[in-house]
């Protein structure tokens, strides 16, 4: 479900699991029905043939309907909003192996007032926080706070409902602008937070409720411009994995934020199944929790696929039946895979819509992988941009400085005038290393 640049590496790695006879997306995109046409192909005689199909999402009676229609024996649902809007739910209670958290469990990712009061009921480490429910309200609680300060909409607003302001004026404005409806239904409450400094990283666990499956690390690259300059977006490129993500923080991560969560929600009667993605501020008293999201990173997901060498369908279907504890744990290459998002000219504002793409094969010669994001493809076979980030252009190396050689020379074959990226991406790691 779902038909992105992060659904596209999943589809790509799921295609190579002998496990898959045929592989169905909804809605998909260009870059998945390749996937497709080639399991398709290989798969002649075993069964059936997948596509990419344009189900509603929130209707969850027809994509029940053509689940058991094709017999589909497992489901990975992508993006955030259905599995907030209870998709996974209906489709475990109509009997199918489903990977992703029902609705209550998802709320880790849809409400970020319900992600702190259980961060403050386990003792797990995160920002000091207010809630608040009208605007006087949010404004008297600026005062316990120093500056900068965190203003952010509680509901799902797209990765943009977080400002960091710089003095009182700058923060009055954003809670005006959230309960003005500013950001929507998202911003009917708000979360005051204090400000952490250090470092972020994003880690990844699997978990079916009981057992907890580290599932690598990576770095996101927020801002749209080099530097970390300019407005916040869903992400425009990332590397795994982040070695300040060492061994140890991991081990402390994993005893202090993620195995209290995970107990928290199944002694509440909700137990988390799926992939918890957990956005980490690795600050001078350890590491401490930003957010949760419930389900992977875009464009995350894409580097971990890059890395993994394990069967994903075994893993996640492990996942969706209550098994984890029962496989062995997943294997990662060492070498590190990053990725470099195009975005379309505008973004994350109103992007240029339509422009024409060329050269992916040319990209992909020399061992890189151009996962789709936001593309359309005419009958004619006229690839197009359509959405604000556009391709992923990824690689793996021996070192995180060669696969940055291959995926920016990589972008270099690439033909899409509307298209910008940035220019440094990973380049944090290279100081380091
Ligand atoms: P979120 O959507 O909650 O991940 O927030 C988006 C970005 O805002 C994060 O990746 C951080 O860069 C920044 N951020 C959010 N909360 C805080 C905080 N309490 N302190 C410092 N930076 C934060
Ligand atoms: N790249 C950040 C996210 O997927 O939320």
């Amino acid at each position: 479900m779902g038909g992105g640049g992060r659904e596209h590496a999943l589809a790509w790695k799921l295609a190579q699991s002998p496990r898959c006879a045929a592989l169905w997306a909804s809605p998909g995109n260009p870059g998945i029905a390749a996937v497709i046409a080639e399991l398709n192909a290989q798969r002649d005689h075993a069964g059936g043939h997948g596509a990419c199909i344009a189900l509603d999402l929130a209707d969850h009676a027809a994509v029940l309907g053509f689940c058991g229609a094709q017999e589909i024996g497992l489901i990975v649902v992508g993006p955030e909003a259905p599995l907030v809007d209870g998709l996974a739910d209906s489709l475990r209670a109509g009997g199918f192996a489903v990977f992703g958290p029902s609705s209550a469990a998802a709320q880790l990712e849809g409400s970020k007032g319900f992600t702190k009061d259980l961060c403050a009921r386990a003792g797990i480490p995160t920002a000091d926080f207010v809630k608040a429910s009208d605007a006087a309200a949010a404004r008297q609680a600026l005062a316990g706070f120093g500056l900068p300060v965190v203003i952010k909409a509680d509901g799902l607003a797209a990765g943009k409902g977080v400002i960091i302001a710089e003095s009182s004026a700058q923060a009055e404005a954003a809670i005006d602008d959230m309960f003005g409806g500013g950001f929507g239904s998202a911003g009917a409450a708000v979360v005051i937070e204090e400000f952490m400094e250090g470092e972020e990283a994003s880690f990844f666990a699997l978990t079916d409720g009981a057992t907890i499956m580290p599932f690598g690390s990576a770095q996101d690259h927020k801002r749209v411009g080099d530097g970390d300059t300019g407005p916040n977006t869903g992400g425009m490129g990332a590397y795994s994995p982040a070695s300040v993500f060492t061994p140890t923080l991991e081990a402390e991560t994993l005893t202090r934020i993620i195995a209290p969560t995970v107990k928290a929600l199944a002694d509440a009667g909700t137990p988390y199944t799926g992939v918890l993605f957990a956005g980490l501020m690795l600050t001078s008293e350890g590491p401490k929790l930003i957010e949760y999201n419930c389900r992977f990173g875009d464009p995350e997901c894409q580097v971990l696929m890059m890395r993994l060498e394990s069967d994903l369908v075994e893993i996640l279907l492990a996942c969706a039946q209550d098994r984890l504890g029962a496989i062995v744990p997943p294997v990662f290459s060492p070498d590190p895979a990053l990725t470099v998002v195009i975005a379309a000219k505008g973004y994350p504002g109103p992007p240029a819509k339509g422009g024409l793409i060329e050269g992916i094969a040319e990209a992909e010669a020399d061992g890189a992988r151009v996962f789709q994001a936001g593309t359309t493809l005419s009958a004619g076979g006229v690839l197009s941009a359509s959405g604000g980030r556009i391709l992923n252009v990824s690689a793996s190396g021996e070192t995180v400085r060669d696969a940055r050689d291959k995926a920016y020379a990589a972008i270099g074959a690439v033909r899409y005038a509307d298209g910008f990226w940035r220019h440094d991406i990973a380049d944090r790691e290279l100081k380091r290393t």
